[in-house]
């Protein structure tokens, strides 16, 4: 019987955490730990495997292996290369300083794999998300669907987090996600968020908000938050962790969810085949099964279009 097989390609601080969750997620028989560095994939491997002997853990073999390994894989996931940066003048770092560095990182991974699969779901996290996506999913001759990045999944769950801060209810009651680069110029559909039904021009009157809604200030609190967290711990990896292993678990459930992840548009808001960014897509045993393009408003328009035109000038810098 073929059981679930995943694969952690980089276990730096992102991808040690999402090896950390998926163990503990207990969906997979088989993990492989693949690294540049073979001792911290060998270290990292055994110390997950020493946890396997206590309460709660799924007895998986779990080991450190190399691109040979991805062969029977059902998942991988890349968080190879730095995630962010931090600059010397400790301005707001931009991920898409990452692309020249991670281009590299993206296409030599992308070759280790083909080499012994094009069948393996392939979830990304390295950043410049949308950028390393797209050269993923264009240069490699990929099954359309099969590779797609965590994108505005953890904008989106950062997003829920501050309004729900704000009026003091569970995140988990907000429903509303961002839109666009996974980065500066990622924006919040709030045309269409809502807490049960009470939409953004009700949420002032049916909570005590700490402060009124406001589109812009609440859109760039949740880019911000992200340097929050980089600032006071020195790089991020639980939100993204968890939100890579979200998505891994609907793959292998093929649980048909819709969430804002990174894919190429074929044709959405009049882009065909030139840009990766977020929007909501249906996941299932097939990756992106199908992108839904919603209906944003003029100005969500207008931030989309800006955020396209961003990622492609990143894009450029990546291009070899
Ligand atoms: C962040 C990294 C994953 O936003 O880009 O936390």
């Amino acid at each position: 019987m073929k059981t679930n097989k995943l694969a952690v390609i980089g276990v730096g601080h992102v991808g040690s955490y999402v090896l950390a969750d998926a163990m503990k997620i207990g969906l997979f028989s088989e993990i492989v730990v693949i690294d540049k560095d073979k001792d911290i994939a060998f270290g990292e491997a055994l110390d997950q495997a020493h946890a396997t002997a206590l309460p709660y853990m799924t007895n998986i073999d779990v080991y450190a292996g190399d691109y040979a390994d991805c062969a029977d894989a059902d998942v991988i996931i890349c968080a190879a290369g730095p995630s962010i940066i931090k600059t010397e003048d400790n301005e707001t770092p931009d991920r898409a300083m990452l692309a020249m560095e991670n281009g590299k990182v993206v296409r030599e991974v992308m070759e280790g794999i083909t080499e012994y699969t094009k069948e393996a779901i392939i979830i990304f996290i390295t950043n410049p998300l949308d950028t390393v996506v797209y050269i993923a999913e264009n240069e490699f001759n990929y099954p359309r669907g099969h590779i797609f990045g965590t994108g505005t999944m953890l904008d989106s769950a950062r997003l829920r987090h501050v309004v729900a801060n704000n009026y003091n209810i569970d995140p988990k009651s907000v429903t509303g996600y961002m839109m666009g680069e996974h980065g500066l110029t990622a924006f919040p559909v709030f045309s269409r968020l809502n807490v049960q039904g009470f939409g953004e021009e009700e949420l002032d009157s049916i909570f005590v908000g700490k402060e009124p809604l406001d589109r812009e200030k609440f859109g760039q609190k949740v880019v911000k938050s992200a340097y929050d967290v980089l600032n006071g711990k020195g790089w991020t990896n639980a939100g993204v962790a968890q939100s890579a292993i979200t998505l891994t678990k609907a793959v292998l459930l093929n649980e048909k969810s819709v969430h804002p992840v990174s894919t190429t548009l074929q044709g959405q808001y009049g882009y065909h085949g030139d840009v990766a960014l977020s929007m909501p897509c249906i996941i299932g045993r097939n990756g992106v099964e199908k992108q839904l393009e919603i209906e944003l408003d003029e100005r969500e328009l207008e931030l989309l279009h800006k955020s396209a035109k961003y990622i492609q000038e990143t894009m450029k810098v990546a291009e070899t």
